[in-house]
């Protein structure tokens, strides 16, 4: 459907257009336009031109109130201060601006000018390895950010490049062997029943390893059939790696992410370009032999005594690491799904090798100079103490009872209102895991990636302030206001005058396309979520200075009003969905 052009921007073009008549030498120069506390919008741009051009940045601000054409668009423009224009907009351009919005499924939202396509790396867990914090963040921001960047028109392929490969797999497939009925299932097994099958596997078998030499010499053994592809080796291996994706994909389901069997590439996947990675970096000249491993090295990375620390591709052994999977991945992305750009959503302590990984890749021409290789390095998740987060006993806290403790809670606070509203059994359950699951998401998304957060469930599912809970009691109080409107239906009617709380939430429904577009480009969920609770904060103060459904309320004015909170209900579930959230009709 149609793009609508925001106020902003038709109004940024007629000043911008004014300015080049008054001062045909300025060329095409940005009038430099805010939103503004004085007036609707101030334009600051005369200032710094007028200065350049020597010449009087008021008079030259004047002389572009006179270019600007009469219209329906601007009600008062004036020269303020040193020269700046103040900018008040009709009601009338508002309301028919977001009535253009309310009529286009996406609100008005652009597409991308130029799609691409972005291979995403996120949501990463490791085989036989219980989910923790770390797995929490880089699952909900790489789900909102493949959301976002779909919705602008981006081709989008997701890879989980899951740890399912490494010498550990030696020890638990010899002990399987050695037990072969350890991993038989009955009947289905849940997520829980699984994980707990792998710590049991994993403790036994590591108990064996330390203590029973002979046990040790078979498992390393093991390892290099494994290696090798060996047939049987690998179909015991392949049950780990199953047994694990029912423990994950119950976790996801819990987390409300969607995640396709297909994208699930992990550092197995790459096993069979190792080798080849490693000689065409070798023969290019690239890495270079260095104590018997194959190692790139870089000026700017250096250890403790200044010693260059290098990117080891093959270590002395002719064994593999983390490093020549990731560089096999970047060929991959890179030639096989012909990916534009590639995004690596990962803890910020891989930033160094993530560096070294794509500076080898463009040394070695497999990322060119047009192809973008970003790493969304994410901070840590610390507890109330402002330490990485926790159990008491100093153990990593798992996720599902991160998770199941906030849906607990926030079940909690849905039943407390759940009479009032009218819920069933059901949709108190429902809801609260929609409010639970909401709030992790949230807190995490509204802090900016690279910032650690703290993790506090108490403030997490609060009603008041920054969180989940408050921009969904905002969405469902609209949607119990439009129900009780009955048969009056929201409709926009520019010929009337916008209270002052009006004109400000209909210039910041506005805004929506923009925040998105933005945020599309720079990756940055938390600025999205930003907006949508600026969003909730102006329809608050609306609602205590506009009744909608009053009796003294004129016919057009209940319609207009309902059209205003029915706009800004859809933005606020479009944008929440953007993160990955829902939002229940009824809370
Ligand atoms: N499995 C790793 C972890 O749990 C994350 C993998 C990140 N992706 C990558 N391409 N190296 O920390």
């Amino acid at each position: 459907m149609a793009l609508v052009p925001s106020l902003a921007s038709t109004l940024d073009r007629r000043i911008a257009d004014a300015l080049s008549a008054a001062l045909p030498e300025a060329g095409s120069a940005d009038p430099l336009l805010r939103r503004s506390d004085r007036a609707d919008f101030q334009a600051n741009g005369m200032l710094a031109l007028a200065k350049k051009l020597k010449g009087n940045p008021r008079e030259l601000a004047g002389k572009v109130v006179e270019n600007l054409p009469a219209d329906e668009l601007i009600a008062d423009v004036e020269v303020s201060g040193p020269g700046f224009l103040n900018v008040t907009l009709t009601d009338g351009a508002i309301l028919r601006t977001l009535a253009a919005r309310y009529a286009d499924d996406r609100l008005g939202v652009p597409f991308k000018e130029h799609p691409g396509t972005t291979v995403i790396d996120w949501a990463q867990p490791n085989v036989a390895k219980e989910m923790h914090v770390g797995h929490l963040r880089n699952s909900v921001i790489g789900n909102s950010v493949v959301r976002i960047l779909e919705f602008v028109g981006e081709k989008v392929v997701s890879r989980h490049h899951i740890g399912d490969w490494g010498t550990q797999f030696g020890m638990l497939i010899q002990y399987l062997i050695e037990h072969p009925h350890e991993l038989d299932h009955k009947g289905e097994v849940s997520g829980e029943e699984a994980m707990s099958n792998l710590n049991r596997l994993y403790k036994a078998s590591r108990a064996l390893f330390d203590s029973d030499d002979a046990f040790k010499a078979r498992a390393r053994r093991r390892v290099v059939d494994l290696q090798a592809g060996d047939e049987e080796t690998l179909a015991l291996w392949q049950r780990f790696v199953d047994e694990s994706k029912i423990y994950f994909y119950s976790v996801f389901d819990k987390l409300d992410v969607e995640i396709r069997d297909e994208d699930i590439v992990g550092e197995s996947g790459y096993n069979d370009m190792l080798a080849e990675t490693c000689r065409l970096l070798e023969e290019s000249g690239v890495a270079v032999r260095s104590e018997g491993a194959l190692c790139v090295f870089f000026d700017d990375v250096k250890g403790p005594e200044g010693k260059p620390v290098p990117l080891i591709v093959q270590k002395s052994d002719g064994g593999f690491g983390y490093a020549a999977t990731d560089l096999s991945a970047v060929r991959d992305r890179v030639f096989n799904l012909k990916a534009d750009t590639l995004l690596y959503v990962v803890d910020s302590r891989q930033s160094l090798h993530f560096k070294m990984v794509f500076e080898t890749a463009r040394r070695a021409g497999w990322l060119a100079d047009d192809t973008k290789a970003v790493m969304l390095g994410f901070g840590t998740v610390l507890g109330k103490d402002g330490k990485p987060f926790k159990t008491r006993e100093g153990e990593t806290v798992r996720l599902v009872d991160l998770l199941d403790e906030a849906i607990d809670r926030a079940t909690a606070v849905v039943r407390d209102k759940a009479e009032k509203v009218g819920l069933s059994e059901r949709e108190i359950v429902e809801n609260g895991r929609h409010v639970g699951i909401g709030a992790v998401k949230y807190a995490d998304l509204s802090t900016s990636v690279s910032r650690d957060y703290k993790f506090d469930l108490d403030q997490m599912v609060s009603l008041n302030g920054d969180t989940s809970v408050y921009l969904q009691y905002a969405y469902a109080r609209i949607r119990s206001i439009l129900r009780r409107a009955g048969e009056v239906a929201p409709a926009a009617h520019p010929e009337l005058p916008l209270a002052p709380a009006e004109r400000a939430l209909g210039l910041h429904l506005d805004q929506f396309g923009e925040v998105v577009t933005e945020v599309a480009a720079s990756y940055e969920p938390h600025k999205l979520a930003g907006y949508l609770y600026q969003l909730a904060s102006l329809l608050t103060t609306f609602y205590d200075q506009c009744q909608v459904l009053s009796d003294e309320n004129a016919r057009e004015v209940v319609e207009n009003r309902l059209f205003l909170v029915d706009l800004t209900a859809r933005t606020l579930r479009q944008g929440m969905a953007l993160l990955g959230i829902h939002t229940p009709e009824r809370l």
